[in-house]
């Protein structure tokens, strides 16, 4: 059975509808990317699998429907969400930040040893451990947002757009960093993405959303030859 089963998936604003009743699942331990122009429904449908959105149809993660519980009792379920923009908070310091990340759990130990697991992930957080998150560069944000999520030990962590806004350079160490979290920690991750290269390269399975609609979905490598894929997201 997979982590993440989403049937028939409707979302609206008002009395707009952004998803019209969308299909997938997320294979528990994989890496899944949902690729998509802007205003197609990305951060929308993140937003629907993280209780912060009115939607219909089913969200069913590790055997219980999401739909209808609040975004508290999803977090609780170990749904992680690393926002478009990263969110992190920025007159807070990198521990400080790390800390509201793990603030449901009880596990002291845990949460200590998990804090040193992602200073060894990260040595640049460690190294600026004391320093508000404000004030690191675009790239060690976007780290510490990561790092956050990940403290509150997830089954399912989605990422809006991690590499928005970030240099060549950047995005390249980003997308190793996703990868090794994913082979080390096992954990699940579905990654909202523009950047459809590097993220076909780190998933095993791809979806393509246009105004709503899943219009393409397979493995990573048939659905990055899909002609209207090239076109449309890798310009070739
Ligand atoms: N809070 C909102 N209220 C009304 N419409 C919204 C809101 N957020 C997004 N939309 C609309 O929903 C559509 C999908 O938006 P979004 O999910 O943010 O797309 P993406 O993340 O793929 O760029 C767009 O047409 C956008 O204008
Ligand atoms: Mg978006």
């Amino acid at each position: 059975m997979s982590l993440l089963t989403v049937e028939n998936l409707v979302a609206s604003y008002g009395a707009v509808r952004v998803l019209h009743g969308i299909d997938f699942a997320v294979e528990e331990g994989q890496v899944a990317v949902v690729l998509g122009a802007n205003g197609a429904g990305k951060t929308t449908t993140l937003r629907a699998l993280s209780g912060m959105v009115s939607c219909k149809g089913s969200i069913r993660f590790d055997g219980t429907e999401l739909i209808g519980r609040s975004t508290e009792d999803i977090v609780r379920r170990r749904v992680a969400h690393v926002p478009q923009g990263r969110g992190t908070i920025s007159q807070f310091t990198v521990d400080e930040n790390l800390q509201v990340g793990a603030y449901i759990r009880k596990d002291r130990d845990g949460v200590r040893d998990d804090m040193e697991r992602m200073f060894r992930l990260f040595p640049r957080l460690q190294e600026r451990r004391s320093q508000a998150a404000g004030s690191l560069s675009g790239g060690e944000q976007q780290m510490l947002a990561i790092a956050r999520a990940l403290m509150m030990s997830p089954k399912l962590v989605l990422f809006d757009e991690p590499s928005l806004g970030l240099a060549p350079l950047i995005v390249r160490d980003l997308f190793d960093t996703l990868r090794q979290i994913n082979t080390e920690l096992g954990v699940t991750m579905l990654i909202v993405e523009q950047n459809a290269q590097l993220a076909l390269e780190i998933a095993q399975q791809a979806f393509v959303l246009e105004t709503g609609e899943i219009v393409a979905s397979g493995d990573p490598e048939s659905v990055g030859k899909d002609d209207a894929v090239r076109r449309a997201y890798l310009g070739h």
